[in-house]
């Protein structure tokens, strides 16, 4: 049994996410957690929402609410919105509670004291109006790469430019709009990353084997393009206080950490969280130590994430030079896109979380965003593609198979796994077919290629109905029952084996196929040493003769041409 901890990327807390962040970190992590589960191994899966820095104070003001109130219940807003989608998070923590002040404070305490930190004189936006900093997305005006008039002060949401708001043309505050603005002198802490330059080098180095290009060739270019000092501190009051020894910074008192200097930290903060409610112990997770030197750290993100957590966080870790765990394996993703374009909030293209639920269950999203993973290059969501996948691997291949299993045995065998008959060429042939795709099913999990384990799936439902019209148990029934018992039986030892391996992308379908079948817990393992005890002849045997079935509820509704209209017509697209 391995230990296994996995982060998705914390979403940021401005408003429920939509389905291309859903599709670039929390899912697929969900999707992880649960195949290492169904392995039997111990997991821990860790998430939280990302609350401080600019864009939460901003979206408070225009939500009419102090940032506290606004954070409070956007979390528990996007914690409904998770379950809604079934994400099983051992635990989803909040980067403004209280371990994420202390561990922020705490390393920038000894990264400080390992002489990393320096206290620099920098040049920032002030608004003589609002009396303030302008940090990061507080200021607004011309990007002086490609011209756009309403780039932010961090990035140009049109060129993608990481940007100094200093830099930015035509300069303005995106709180009042006042233009009255100047640059003035501020204090900032700076963490001194190219002092670190060749540990963090050395680290993916190590680590460059078994990530995956995307990861890598991002790393690299940072290395390549030589670590910069940054600075790790704003002049904003909603964030974590700088301390130094555990008391107020002198100078400091209006400053608080930057947001990406505390966010990775909360992965700690929000394992610390849940050791607090639960009393599991986080070190063990997260100190080499105490224990967590046996553990493999699994992280998830989106490409425009790899940066601060294949480095800046890194340096963190590794300036603290206390024995913290370090990610091992890192899966990115690039983006779903919105039919051709991007999913814009502000534009209202594309489907937020809450919204797809409240069109279609958590199911029918996973299945789609997971069979149609950005993991080597863009992809693009149309409600076309949608309703054919959905129509055909939902309904079609799986939830066909399902009720007329289980119906047929409901009607012909009194409900019960029936006995009698002996296998035969058919029966070889389908247990030939499980022996080369269920391993290849675990090796594509194992590899984190999540499309080719969706497609992988479906070829295993698709087996099964090639099986079954081969067997043709219906026909069989009218000149030996016997023979009709074979191909029903066999069905369905299929029906408990495709709930098994729904279990991790369609986790809700799967328990209700395996309910009604009367599976017990302990016997819905993926793994192969259990699952394929006697091999695999023995799995299309595996349920008890004369065992009582249920037929399960409907598992999957067809989605219409109308549904497909009204929702191009309602969300944009088509
Ligand atoms: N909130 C960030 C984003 O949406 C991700 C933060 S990941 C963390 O891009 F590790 F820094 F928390
Ligand atoms: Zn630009």
């Amino acid at each position: 049994m391995a230990r296994i901890l996995i982060t998705s990327a914390l979403p940021y807390i401005n408003g429920v996410k939509h389905l291309g962040n859903l599709a670039g970190s929390m899912l697929p992590a969900d999707v992880y957690a649960r195949f290492n589960r169904a392995m039997g191994h111990d997991v821990l899966f860790i998430c939280a929402t990302d609350e401080h820095g600019t864009p939460a104070e901003l979206a408070a003001i225009e939500a009419g609410q102090t940032t506290a109130q606004y954070c409070d219940e956007q979390h528990e807003i996007q914690k409904r919105v998770g379950q809604g989608f079934a994400l099983s998070f051992d635990w989803f923590g909040r980067s403004s509670r209280e371990p994420n002040r202390k561990l922020t404070q705490h390393f920038a305490n000894v990264l400080e004291d390992n002489g990393l930190i320096d206290e620099r004189t920098s040049k920032q936006v002030y608004s003589v109006d609002d009396k303030r900093f302008l940090p990061d997305r507080y200021v607004e005006g011309t990007c002086p790469n490609c011209g756009y008039e309403k780039a932010r002060g961090d990035q140009c949401d049109n060129c993608g430019t990481l940007l100094d708001p200093v830099d930015l043309i035509n300069p303005y505050s995106s709180v009042s709009g006042s233009r009255n603005v100047e640059i003035r002198d501020t204090r900032h802490l700076y963490l001194l990353q190219s002092k670190l330059q060749e540990e963090v080098r050395a680290f993916v180095d190590k680590r460059a084997d078994s990530w995956p290009n995307l990861t890598t060739s991002i790393a690299y270019k940072w290395l390549d393009e030589g670590l910069i000092d940054r600075s790790i501190t704003r002049d904003l009051s909603w964030g974590v206080p700088v301390t130094r020894n555990g008391a107020p910074r002198p100078g400091f008192e209006s400053k608080v950490f930057y947001v990406w200097f505390d966010a990775p930290i909360e992965y700690i903060g929000s394992t610390v969280e849940w050791s607090e409610a639960t009393g599991g112990n986080w070190e063990s997770w997260w100190r080499t130590d105490k224990g967590a030197d046996d553990v493999t750290y699994v992280e998830f993100m989106g490409k425009d994430n790899v940066a601060f957590h294949t480095v800046s966080f890194p340096v963190t870790i590794l300036g603290s030079k206390e024995p913290w765990k370090l990610v091992d394996k890192l899966k990115a993703f690039n983006w779903l896109n919105w039919y051709g374009g991007k999913f814009s909030t502000s534009q209202k293209r594309g489907v937020f979380m809450d919204q797809a639920l409240e069109l279609l269950p958590g199911d029918y999203w996973r299945w789609y965003l997971i069979a149609n993973s950005p993991e080597s290059s863009d992809t693009a969501f149309t409600w076309e593609a949608f309703k054919a996948c959905i129509n055909s691997d939902l309904n079609d291949v799986l939830g066909n198979f399902v009720n007329r299993i289980t119906k047929y045995t409901a009607a012909k065998f009194d409900g019960k796994v029936p006995d009698g008959g002996e296998p035969g060429e058919h029966e070889a042939w389908m247990a030939n077919e499980l022996a080369t795709r269920l391993p290849a099913l675990i090796s594509y999990y194992e590899a984190m290629e999540f499309r080719k384990a969706a497609a992988e799936t479906r070829a295993i439902w698709a087996a099964g109905n090639e099986y079954i019209t081969k067997a043709a148990p219906w026909t069989a029934y009218k000149t030996s029952v016997d023979q009709a018992a074979v191909g029903i039986r066999t069905g369905l030892n299929l029906v408990a084996l495709f709930g098994i391996i729904a279990q991790p992308i369609v986790p809700e379908t799967a328990k209700k196929i395996l309910d009604a079948l009367g599976i017990p817990e302990d016997r819905r393992s993926l793994n192969p040493d259990k699952l394929g005890q006697g091999g695999y002849p023995a799995l299309l045997d595996a349920l008890p003769r004369g065992k009582s079935i249920e037929v399960p509820p409907q598992l999957f509704t067809k989605i219409e041409d109308a549904q497909v209209a009204e929702w191009s017509a309602k969300f944009g697209g088509g």
